[in-house]
């Protein structure tokens, strides 16, 4: 289980919130920013991208996971959220989250002003998941 320091909660949080600030977000004016611990100790970030054909956009959550996985990690060992509203991860954030993390991974949403409105887990946000484990890889 990764414990992480409250220095290390707040390292995630600031990343995510600076992140949220470049997001590109014309048509829902909702701007999210997240940031990532990978599993080499680096932190990732990432902003939702919209696109005038809608479809076409893509959450920060995954832009940020990613971003991670493309740099060579497998496993994200903790994810930050900030939106106005300390707004939760969509469905296909999360499962996109559980291929790459443990089920105990933590999960903080914080809102604009950086305060953590929630706290949880990838199990806690994600419940009786389908994951590699299912397909005995
Ligand atoms: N959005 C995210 O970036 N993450 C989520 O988990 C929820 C939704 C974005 C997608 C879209 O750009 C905007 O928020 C409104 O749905």
């Amino acid at each position: 289980m990764t414990v992480l320091t409250n220095e290390q909660k707040n390292s995630l949080v600031d990343a995510a919130h600076r992140y949220q600030k470049h997001a590109y977000s014309p048509y829902s004016h909702y701007a999210v920013g997240s940031a990532v611990l990978a599993e080499d100790g680096q932190i990732y970030g990432g902003a939702n991208i919209e696109n005038s054909a809608y479809p076409s956009g893509l959450c920060a959550e995954r832009v940020a996971i990613f971003k991670a996985i493309s740099e060579g990690n497998r496993q994200i060992k903790a994810i930050a959220v900030v939106t106005s509203n300390a707004g939760s991860p969509c469905g296909a954030c999360r499962q996109v989250m559980r291929e790459f993390s443990a089920l105990d991974m933590p999960v903080i949403l914080a809102d604009e002003q950086g305060n953590i409105a929630f706290e949880s887990t990838m199990d806690g946000i994600l419940p009786r998941s389908f994951g590699p484990e299912d397909l005995q890889i």
